[in-house]
């Protein structure tokens, strides 16, 4: 079965005893879904890395089947959801299925329809994270570009989108919400291209009127993202990135939980990123004095459970990286 091209599949359907399954396999199909299946394995690993797949069925019947399901999982920007079809007798794997990243389980025997809805759901979530994927793409050329105006965060966008996403994945987000609060990370500050240069560049204090311009960003940049294709998964993480826990940030002074998720992650993010890389009027602080910061502010500044997200996350993650 593995030498079975798969250039016209879109789902994986993994099984030791795939005949069984040939019900779902032909109902998938019915229902317009691309199906190829195959023997668990390394090869199933490098289809899912390819980027190819866009859903993994995957019948659970040992350890096996669920370390296969981790190597996948395993990477944070790892995108592919999987769905694992377990037998009452292998019910102790549920727990560890979940463990390591399984988007669903369902019992077999499995309503082929109910199946069917399922996969398609999430592959139509998986769809909607390469659409804005590619979409961010041509933004994030933007983003880079406003980023070159001011030389103290070269490198800026990029650690945020990055650590963001070992944020999100830390907090359990969904793949689509993970994909999109990279997508914020990456273009949070793209309304700054709505700032006159010299403001941002100024090494000096800024007046109230630069600050007038620099508060604006937030929402131009929201009204800049929104007009991309599933813009508006992201359009509230970046109106909301300057937003405080205690109310008292801009530009709607938004309050603990009524503030986006997405843009309370990028808020301590961007805040962690500041404080470890160099600027004009201070060099970084070492790794231990940005976590008794951010400790400190959890709470007024930052929503408490994000910091210990982010704080959780081991030192290679978090280490400042060069720009
Ligand atoms: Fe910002």
């Amino acid at each position: 079965m593995n030498d079975i091209s798969l250039e016209a599949y879109t789902v994986l359907l993994v099984s030791n005893e795939y005949p069984k399954l040939d019900e779902h396999r032909f109902m998938l199909q019915q229902m317009g879904l691309r199906v190829a299946p195959m023997f668990p394995g390394a090869a199933v690993v490098g289809f899912c890395g390819e980027g190819r797949i866009d859903a993994l069925i995957i019948e659970g019947r040992n350890f096996e089947s669920i370390a296969l399901c981790r190597s996948i999982k395993s990477d944070p920007n790892s995108e592919v959801p999987i769905v694992m079809l377990l037998h009452e007798k292998y019910k102790h794997l549920e727990a560890e299925a979940y463990d390591v990243g399984v988007d669903n389980v369902m019992y077999l025997p499995v309503d082929s329809v109910v199946l069917g809805t399922r996969v398609r759901r999430l592959t139509q979530q998986h769809q909607a994270s390469r659409h804005l994927e590619d979409a961010t793409g041509v933004l994030g050329a933007v983003a880079r570009t406003v980023e070159k105006h001011d030389p103290y965060t070269s490198g800026h966008i990029e650690r945020l989108r990055t650590l963001s996403g070992h944020v999100a994945h830390r907090l359990g987000l969904s793949n689509l919400d993970l994909i999109a609060v990279r997508a914020a990370g990456l273009l949070h500050d793209i309304g700054k291209i709505a700032v006159p240069v010299e403001i941002l560049r100024k090494t000096t204090e800024l007046t109230p009127g630069d600050w007038a311009y620099i508060k604006q960003h937030p929402s131009h940049g929201a009204d800049i993202v929104s007009t991309l294709r599933h813009g508006d998964l992201i359009s509230p993480m970046v109106r909301s990135h300057h937003e405080r826990w205690d109310g008292n940030g801009y530009p709607d002074h938004l309050k603990a939980e009524h503030i986006p998720l997405g843009g309370r992650i990028i808020g301590v993010v961007d805040a962690f990123d500041a404080m470890t890389t160099d600027r004009p009027y201070r060099l970084a602080l070492d790794a231990r004095e940005a976590r008794n910061r951010l400790s400190v502010g959890a709470g007024t500044q930052f929503d408490p459970s994000i910091v210990e997200a982010l704080l959780s996350l081991s030192p290679r993650v978090l280490a400042p990286k060069s720009n």
